[in-house]
Formats: C-alpha cells, structure tokens, sequence
C-alpha cells in the first residue's frame, strides 16, 4: 500500500484519520500488527483487503495498481477472519478428499468431538466463541487463499491452543508461501513474526525483528 488514507463517513470534529500510511507484504513472510485499541488496525486490515475505498493513495498487487477493474480478483486472494466473523456451514465441495481433510483439520483443531461433515456440510455451527473460531480458521485453510489476515484470532482462545496458533500454524501456513497478517496484542509471542508494525493513531510504524 502506498500513501493510503482513510476516514470514516459521517461528521465528527474528533474523526480518525488513517495514514498516509506505506507498506509492503510479502509472501512467507508473517507480520504481526500491533497497537492500542482504536489505533487502526482493523481500519488497515479491511483497507487492504479493499473492503473500504481509500480517500487517498492505491493499493499495488506487484506493480499492477488495484481500481474497480481487478477489485474482485484482488479480493478473492485474501482470507480473513474478522472479530465480528460469520461462519457458513458449507463446505466447498471443490475437491473429491474435502471429506478426508476437514476431518483431519479437525482433529488438529481438537473439534473433532464437537463438529462432523455430512453431505459436505459442517454438522453444526453452535459451538462456543473459542470453537467457532477455531472452525473459521478451518474453513480459512481449506479456502487455499495466497493471504491469510487473521483479526486477533487468539484472543479467545485457551493457552494451550493460543500457543499452536501462534508457534505452529503461523509458521506453517508462512512455510506454505502465503502472505500472514496477524492483528495481535500478544507481546509474548512477537518473537515468531518476521516483521512488526506497531499502529498510533492511524499512522504506521515498522520495527524491525528476527524470527526465532
Ligand atoms: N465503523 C466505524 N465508523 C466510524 N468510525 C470508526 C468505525 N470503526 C472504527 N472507527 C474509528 O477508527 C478508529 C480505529 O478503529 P480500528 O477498528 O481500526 O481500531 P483497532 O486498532 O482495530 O482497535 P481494537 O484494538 O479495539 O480492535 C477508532 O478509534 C474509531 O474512532
Ligand atoms: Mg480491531
């Protein structure tokens, strides 16, 4: 993204200004996004994911700049759980072993008690906060998207998984070439991204880190 600017609609002296604001993401490479609350990151997030039109500056895919000509492709690159996410109880039937591969993700994601397939639909979506979660983030692999935004997705979840999230699966879905942006207030496991970007008050700042 570059020079992106936003602001949201309506009138209010007091109105939040994101940006200008200037980065770049990578393939393999995890960022976390940090900051206090209402300092932009959900606003970069959805920015990126061109949900919202910026006011100013454009959004690049390579040199190929983003407008309402390659909007839907663009944004059919990216998978995203928001906080405020909805959970579909179909899967995609794109492929024959869907069947073999959900039921192995949910064993992963320790579901597999909680949550069956049948006729390539999910047996029930009434789980709790935590369980959903870990549902959406199922649905996220199987999506198969090159850019995986995940908006403080361990914040209900159990140490133990909190801890796979972070240490394991980021790593992994980096190892798979994927773009991984994790919007996260969990300092302790800031030594797992690559790159850092600390949000105040709309503006962007990078910080510089070595994975361990
Ligand atoms: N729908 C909206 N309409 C108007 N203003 C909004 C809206 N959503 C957010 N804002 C404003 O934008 C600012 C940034 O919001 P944003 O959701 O990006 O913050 P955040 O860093 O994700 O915070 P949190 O840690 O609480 O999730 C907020 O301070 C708020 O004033
Ligand atoms: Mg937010």
């Amino acid at each position: 993204m570059q020079a992106l600017e936003y602001e949201y609609p309506g009138k209010n002296s007091e109105k939040f200004h994101f940006g200008p604001a200037s980065t770049q993401f990578k393939r393999g490479e995890i960022t976390f996004v940090t900051g206090g609350n209402g300092s932009g990151k959900s606003t970069l997030a959805k920015l990126l994911l061109g949900l919202y039109r910026p006011s100013a500056g454009s959004i690049y895919l390579g040199d190929q700049k983003i407008d309402n000509h390659n909007l839907l492709h663009y944004r059919a690159m990216f998978s995203a759980i928001f906080v405020d996410f909805h959970l579909f109880d179909q899967i995609l039937p794109s492929e024959k072993d869907t069947t073999a591969l959900v039921n192995y993700y949910l064993k992963q994601l320790n579901l597999q008690d909680k949550v069956s397939i049948e006729d390539g639909r999910l047996s029930t979506t009434k789980l709790s906060q935590g369980q959903r979660r870990r549902l959406a983030l199922m649905m996220s692999f199987l999506d198969k998207k090159p850019v995986c935004v995940f908006d403080e997705w361990a914040a209900d979840q159990d140490p133990l998984f909190r801890d796979v999230f972070y240490r394991k699966i980021l790593r992994a879905l980096a190892a798979l070439k994927k773009v991984v942006i994790v919007i996260s207030h969990d300092s302790a496991y800031f030594k797992y991204a690559d790159r850092i970007i600390q949000m105040d008050y709309g503006k962007v700042r990078e910080k510089k880190v070595a994975r361990s």
